[in-house]
């Protein structure tokens, strides 16, 4: 009986015929669900006399095998003609998936603590929201710095009656200076990447935030000369070998004497040319030794250590490597401009 009903089945299977998914799930549910024909079978196995167990077993194996393939092959047949018939070639490889690129100012940034790095400067970190005391006061900011004003900062609290008054967001990373200064003697010597805040109006110019790295060194008998060799080594891994430098004087609260530094024109190499406007060199930081009032100011004996401290706009440093023309560029994100940076790193 069970040998009829596995023969009359497997004749069946073979000849099934089924072109679309529905009809094709149809079948699988008749012969190989739960309640299916073929399972059926297995039930009725039960009754088979032990003697035969072995065989009947076996030729019911091969009828649930025929069947699976018979029906995976159908599935198999009209995927294919569906695909053709919806023009779709399921053999071409997908799509390459978008990878980013890394951000122009991430590159630089990246670029010069490596370059301090090798010096050994380690680095320090600060918040953005900051108080009075860590971005100015401590660095020996008059009361009625022109900085103060909330044309060039951004304050939080706008109501000069607040108790938050104080909270600003910081307009440079000198402000880890005064926090590394206040809980860590010397020696130090430290870098600080961060983004800084200004109150400007946004042009290609100008922008209200922007990324520093400051970098201060304080030990015994630091001198001038050391922080010259340091920028000049610097100058020479950012922009080539054949790099010059001067120290101009210049003016900052926190630092006496402070200097601008330029290096010679990376387009004329120093020659003069359109880019430099014809003077051979362009402006890259600001540096000098820290005040001798800021290191009290911070807990550190001025008679015992001196100490040289700078600071380098990331952005500035990305145009000039780059020929970037308007900062705008740099936080709009448009990828057509970030594509240009795929292979610099
Ligand atoms: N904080 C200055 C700025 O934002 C940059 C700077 C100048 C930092 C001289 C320094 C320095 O550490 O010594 O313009």
């Amino acid at each position: 009986m069970l040998l009829e009903k596995i023969e009359a089945l497997r004749a069946q299977i073979k000849e099934l015929k089924a072109d679309n998914s529905e009809a094709i799930e149809a079948l699988r549910i008749k012969y190989l669900s739960k309640k299916g024909e073929v399972t059926a079978l297995f039930n009725e196995f039960r009754n088979v006399p032990n003697e035969q167990k072995r065989e009947f077993g076996q030729r019911l194996n091969e009828l649930k095998t025929l069947a699976t393939e018979k029906i995976n092959s159908l599935k198999e047949k009209s995927q294919a003609s569906e695909a053709q018939a919806n023009k779709i070639d399921i053999t071409r490889p997908a799509f390459p998936s978008e990878i980013g690129t890394r951000h122009p100012i991430s590159t630089v940034r990246k670029e010069i603590i490596d370059i301090f790095s090798r010096l050994g400067f380690t680095l320090a970190d600060g918040p953005e929201v900051e108080d009075d005391l860590h971005v100015f006061t401590s660095l020996n900011f008059a009361a009625d710095h022109p900085a103060r004003d909330m044309q060039d900062t951004f304050f939080i609290n706008n109501d000069p009656n607040d108790v938050t008054r104080n909270i600003v967001l910081r307009s440079h990373t000198s402000s880890v200076q005064s926090r590394v200064m206040k809980t860590t003697q010397p020696p130090i010597r430290i870098i600080c990447p961060g983004r800084v805040y200004r109150n400007e109006a946004i042009t290609a110019r100008a922008h209200c935030f922007f990324h520093q790295i400051e970098g201060l060194y304080i030990d015994k008998n630091v001198s001038f000369a050391d922080l010259k060799q340091v920028l000049l080594y610097f100058a020479k891994e950012l922009f080539g070998p054949e790099t010059k430098i001067r120290l101009r004087p210049s003016y900052f609260p926190f630092t006496e004497p402070s200097a601008e530094m330029d290096v010679s024109c990376m387009l004329c190499g120093g020659e003069g040319c359109g880019f430099c406007k014809h003077t051979g060199w362009v402006e890259i930081l600001g540096c000098g030794m820290v005040d001798p009032n800021v290191l009290e100011l911070c807990g550190i004996d001025s008679k015992v250590y001196t100490g040289y401290a700078f600071g380098v706009g990331v952005e500035r440093i990305t145009n000039l490597k780059y020929m970037v023309k308007d900062l705008r560029m740099f936080s709009e994100n448009d990828v057509r401009f970030l594509k240009e940076f795929e292979h610099v790193h």
